[in-house]
């Protein structure tokens, strides 16, 4: 009888997976309740409005690459309460909003006030032609956790509704299989390692609704040159970070194979690469304006604040932006995306700037 049978004669013990999927997305799982993700941290599209402000600059450079068609499809996907979508339909200039379709995919309800533009659902539409947006919903799709045995053998680990740990069944199959490629585990007892096979296959899905267009994924994130030794498990509650127990009472989530989720064409860059690309600067305004014109001085003083914050070293700045192409290529022989596809955000001009 392995470790595994024996947990389940007992019911008390399960893999991260099952444990994490119940304690967040179970009836009374910790993202159905009322105050959403923002009642308990802070993820870049509630730092700034800049933030939504960057992704519908992205949308209309994609708008420009699309041809300007007559549907413009933005997919907010695990929209929290749907404040991305909100944001982005605020920034876009009125013309491209009046062709954008907006829509926000959520497991949790929808809001009562969210704007009526806003189409809730709990899977993406298929067909999108325009940008599918992730963010901060990787790091929340449940994944088993390895932990290396006495012996050296990469091992399920098994967690009890108080966060207690044991080890089962050694890993196998194609999990074992995406250890060995994207994570292998050297044989020294206690390391670990996230088994990113469910976000891979998450990510594939979403990209597949993508008919023309682009996907982005992003999230805390590492990439095969620098895995964290021990993982990066963690919870969250009000606003601070706790150990993770999946009893639905915090958040329950690990950094992203940012890299493994990247299907062909797909590349990752910084987050503060991409809003710099995006026009989101850091620097503060010239002090001359201060005294010409404090009020706006003022304004751009704070501009430049929340922007240093979503660009910062240390923090949001920090986290990968998976970019995936769907079909932006063909056709168009003068728009090469895949060599390069931090073009796609820079050598578009602004819409307002036609
Ligand atoms: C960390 S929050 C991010 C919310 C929002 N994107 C933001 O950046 O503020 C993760 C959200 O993903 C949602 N979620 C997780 N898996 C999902 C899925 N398969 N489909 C739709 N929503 C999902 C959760 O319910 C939760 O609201």
């Amino acid at each position: 009888m392995t470790d595994d049978t024996a947990a389940g004669a007992t019911g008390d013990w399960s893999g991260w997976r099952a444990a994490t999927e119940a304690a967040l997305y179970g009836p009374d799982g910790f993202y159905r309740r009322l105050e959403g993700p923002a009642g308990h941290f802070r993820t870049s599209v509630h730092a700034s409005p800049l933030f939504a402000e960057a992704v519908a600059r992205l949308l209309c450079r994609l708008d420009e690459r699309l041809g300007r068609p007559a549907r413009l499809d933005f997919v907010d996907m695990a929209a929290g309460r749907g404040e991305l979508a909100t944001g982005v339909l605020a920034a876009l200039p009125a013309d491209v909003a009046a062709r954008t379709r907006a829509y926000a995919v959520e497991i949790a309800d929808r809001p009562e006030a969210l704007d009526d533009r806003i189409e809730w659902l709990t899977g993406p539409p298929k067909n999108i032609t325009g940008l599918l947006f992730a963010n901060e919903w990787l790091d929340n799709v449940p994944v088993e956790i390895a932990e290396t045995d006495a012996s050296g053998v990469p091992r399920r680990v098994l967690v009890r509704r108080d966060g207690r740990e044991r080890l089962g069944e050694p890993v196998a199959g194609a999990e074992a299989e995406w250890l060995d490629r994207w994570w292998p585990l050297p044989a020294e007892e206690g390391l670990r390692a996230e088994i990113g096979l469910p976000r891979d296959e998450a990510w594939a899905s979403a990209v597949a609704a993508v008919e023309r267009g682009l996907a982005v994924a992003v999230d805390y994130a590492h990439t095969a040159a620098s895995r964290p030794l021990f993982g990066t498990l963690t919870g969250f509650r009000e606003g601070r970070e706790t150990p993770p127990v999946p009893d639905g009472s915090c958040d329950l989530t690990a950094h992203v194979a940012l890299d493994a989720c990247a299907l062909p064409g797909g590349r990752v860059l910084p987050q503060r690469d991409a809003l710099r690309a995006l026009g989101i600067a850091g620097a503060r305004p010239p002090l001359t304006l201060a005294s010409t014109r404090p009020a706006e001085y003022v304004r751009a003083l704070a501009r430049a604040g929340e922007a240093a914050e979503l660009t910062a070293a240390g923090g949001l700045g920090d986290f990968g932006w998976l970019l995936q192409p769907v079909g932006l290529s063909a056709g168009m022989p003068d728009a090469p995306l895949d060599g390069s596809l931090a073009e796609l955000l820079v050598d578009v001009p602004d819409h307002e700037e036609q």
